[in-house]
């Protein structure tokens, strides 16, 4: 139903304007939210750059574009560099919401209230992670079996708590920075899950992978090739690896994952970002060396 509402949005676009013309609209729409949200930035105006950001987001989420027009979009003239200042003022949107979220658990007498069952934005952006982490759950069939690894956890690892939390199975969150390992080791404990969520204060590039059964890669986890080599030369060959990206318009929001930088693995599955969700999942496997796999 929600496809067909926006393929008969876009189609009523399309009579408006010829399909050149549109993408052109829709770039100069989004341009102007990220110069919007960058001026507000640069201006200390926290309330502006927060609605224009989330002007920008739900221009993003759309899904009225199909692939091959976002990313005839993406790559038309000078949108490689708005992409990149979008990106970053996406990245520290969410390290700020983040934060804020952080602090406002340490006020609350029940963090597992605040964070379950809480009617405010927070819920809105935690039913996101929620339901990301459930659908990775089946993407990788993570059990209470399980002991998976988190690389980029950073400090609400909301996925370690939401796959512990409904398979029983244990998590290894790593994340580089000090103060965001503490905060994160803090609030499993705070919500009973201190048994099955465990912090690690590591950069990803360095960690033994051979006692995990999943791996799960982060979005914002950097860099990408120095991990994936890390877990090619460590993990067991039978361990599952899922790593977070981004397709389409969403690529404006966090950078996609290319797939040189996921080498010896290459993606053989999807879980694809729809609707409010922002990132997709890829379930990852060994690249095949068999003539056929090199075609
Ligand atoms: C803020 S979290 C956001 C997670 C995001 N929502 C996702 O789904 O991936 C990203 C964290 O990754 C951490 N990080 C980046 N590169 C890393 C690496 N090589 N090893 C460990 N942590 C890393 C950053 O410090 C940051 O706290």
């Amino acid at each position: 139903m929600e496809r067909q509402i926006q393929d008969g949005l876009l189609r009523g676009l399309a009579g408006i304007f010829p399909g050149t013309e549109l993408l052109r609209r829709f770039g100069d729409h989004i341009q102007t939210r990220v110069e919007d949200a960058e001026r507000a930035a640069i201006g200390g105006d926290e309330e502006a750059y927060f609605a224009a950001l989330l002007a920008l987001e739900s221009l993003l989420l759309c899904d009225v574009l199909s692939d091959q027009e976002a990313q005839e979009l993406l790559d038309s003239d000078g949108m490689p560099a708005v992409a990149a200042v979008s990106q970053r003022l996406f990245a520290t949107f969410e390290s700020r919401l983040e934060d804020a979220f952080v602090a406002d658990i340490g006020r609350t007498r029940s963090p597992a209230r605040y964070l379950y069952d809480c009617d405010s934005v927070t819920r809105n952006y935690l039913a996101r992670y929620r339901g990301l982490a459930a659908a990775e759950v089946a993407l990788a069939g993570i059990t209470g079996d399980d002991h998976v690894a988190f690389v980029g956890a950073g400090s609400l690892p909301i996925t370690a708590f939401e796959y512990a939390r409904t398979t029983g199975c244990r998590v290894d969150g790593i994340e580089i920075l000090e103060q965001r390992a503490a905060d994160a080791l803090r609030i499993a404990d705070c919500l009973g899950l201190g048994s099955q969520v465990s912090m690690l204060r590591a950069d990803g590039q360095e960690i033994d992978f051979s006692k995990y059964s999943v791996i799960l890669v982060g979005v914002l986890a950097e860099p990408k090739a120095g991990i994936f080599a890390r877990i090619a030369g460590g993990a067991d060959p039978k361990t599952r690896i899922l790593c977070r990206t981004t397709s389409g318009l969403r690529q404006l929001i966090y950078r996609a994952t290319a797939p040189a930088s996921l080498l010896p693995y290459q993606a053989q599955a999807i879980n694809r970002a729809r609707g409010f969700q922002t990132l997709s999942t890829l379930h990852l496997g060994l690249v095949s060396l068999t003539p056929e796999g090199l075609g």
